[in-house]
């Protein structure tokens, strides 16, 4: 694996894959990309082999042939941007798949709380940080959007790991005095927020820009959250700029315990707005059971969203309406949500979108609820696999406001990008290959959007064989 500090000139050649629009994917060929040493892209070469690059492309970027690390993508092999995951918990990857058949106020207590509080323990949270940040390397994920827990030093850790193994991130220390169990909880609004502050200075220090790792401000929800937490916490984002993560409308009983401690607030998002809390770097994980004037205030705000089927699904939480709020202007991401997410993976997101947008349009208008007959189902409800490879890309740079460094293949963007290998293609395949690419089987003779489709339904981080953060290549499948 390449080190961190020294980086060469690359180029990277083949085809290259990424959303020109929500509904449509570019395709480049025969394409070559130069990046820097500071991994930024520098040039963008249709019709290019490396014997023309080499020829025309890098005098006038005064590079020397010798000093330029080559990737080619074979026949069956792409170029795709790194995924983001606008909504993971790094604490909770111990927990991926145990859940039983809980939702989501008795699973915080009966799985999640125990396990967050056991990472005060450093040793431990070592352990499952480091293989959290592995694995989702592994899956492509090369931005994260990570809550961490209450500890200032298990957060600051975790921080520490991202930048030494290369992934970008968003790390939250978690604010929460209120609703937790004794044994886990901020114990004064005051004492959160100096932890809060504690863990942004520390990542302040180890990457001064936030060029890879960026703090962001984590009040966990609102009913874990004073009034004197959010309020602070909201001063602090004036303050700071800092961008802001929490859950919001996930689970109806949540809803309903919102409305009980916030009486005066007209609803869920009211609450974060009132303090200073809903503005455009604000990412809402969830945004199940919104109403129409709700939905307008954060479109508004101009505050984002991250759509968790995963967890939605697996903790019966509902069907986040994807479409209406785009519709309304709101940025979209996808979220792992690890654990609630039985899996630490985008590309699963991204099928499972697609999946609960089918099952809003067959049965929106059947469900019970305040939103049974809400605009936006049917049809039109569903999500196409360009649509949520979108929102796996350039939507989640939009969420996470990275949208001008990050997500797609343009001079001046970074070098975040994976290379995915389709599978057998061609006639004389190798047994072997078979199992190397997992479920995908590319016969040779599908469309790009064909293979592209099946790698959306068919594939897994066997497909992602070499994967870059910021020129830095940072996971290779061996
Ligand atoms: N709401 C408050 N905390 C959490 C959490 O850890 N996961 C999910 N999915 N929802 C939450
Ligand atoms: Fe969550």
């Amino acid at each position: 694996m390449a080190s961190l500090k020294e980086l060469r000139n690359q180029i990277f050649i083949g085809t290259f894959i990424h959303s020109k629009k929500l509904d449509e994917l570019e395709y480049l060929h025969d394409t070559a990309i130069c990046v820097d040493k500071t991994g930024k892209i520098i040039a963008i070469e249709p019709q290019c082999d490396q014997k023309k690059a080499e020829m025309s492309l890098y005098p006038t970027l005064g590079w020397s042939a010798a000093d330029v690390a080559v990737t080619i993508a074979k026949d069956g092999q792409f170029f795709f941007p790194g995924f983001i995951d606008t909504h993971v918990h790094a604490p909770q990857y111990p927990n991926v798949g145990v859940f039983g058949k809980s939702t989501l106020l008795d699973w915080l207590n009966t799985y999640t709380f125990p396990m967050e509080a056991s990472l005060s323990d450093l040793s431990k949270a070592r352990k499952v940080y480091t293989r959290c940040i592995r694995r989702t390397l592994a899956h492509g994920t090369t931005t994260a959007a990570y809550y961490a827990t209450i500890h200032v030093p298990a957060t600051n850790l975790l921080a520490d790991l991202c930048l030494s193994m290369g992934q970008r991130a968003f790390v939250g220390r978690v604010c929460m005095d209120r609703m937790g169990p004794d044994y886990y909880l901020d114990e004064t609004a005051d004492e959160a927020l100096a932890a809060s502050r504690a863990s942004i200075e520390h990542i302040r220090g180890i990457d001064p820009g936030f060029a890879l790792v960026s703090p962001i401000l984590t009040p966990r929800f609102a009913p874990a959250c004073s009034e004197g937490a959010l309020a602070g916490l909201g001063r602090l984002q004036r303050e700071t700029g800092l961008p802001v993560q929490t859950h919001i409308s996930e689970n109806r009983s949540e809803v309903g315990l919102v409305r009980e401690l916030f009486p005066r607030s007209r609803h869920y998002a009211a609450v974060y707005d009132e303090h200073g809390l809903l503005g455009p770097r604000t990412i809402l994980a969830h945004a199940v059971h919104l109403g129409d004037d709700e939905a307008d205030l954060i479109a508004a705000r101009g505050a984002k969203v991250a759509h968790c089927p995963c967890s939605n699904s697996a903790l019966t939480s509902g069907e986040a309406r994807v479409r209406w709020l785009l519709d309304k202007g709101i940025a979209v991401g996808l979220g792992t949500d690890m654990s609630g997410g039985y899996s630490p993976s985008v590309l699963e997101a991204a099928r499972l979108a697609t999946l609960v947008s089918n099952h809003l349009a067959m049965g929106g208008e059947r469900r019970g609820g305040e939103d049974a007959s809400a605009p936006g189902e049917g049809e039109r409800a569903k999500l196409s696999f360009e649509e949520v490879l979108y929102l796996a890309t350039r939507g989640g740079a939009e969420v996470v406001g990275l949208q001008d460094r990050i997500g797609g293949f343009r001079v001046g963007m970074e070098w975040d990008a994976q290379l995915v290998s389709l599978g057998a293609l061609g006639d004389d395949v190798a047994e072997d290959d078979m199992q190397d690419y997992g479920n995908m089987d590319v016969f040779g003779w599908e469309n790009w959007d064909e293979r592209v489709a099946k790698w959306v339904y068919t594939g897994d981080d066997r497909n992602t064989t070499m994967v870059w953060v910021r020129g830095r290549l940072v996971h290779e499948r061996k």
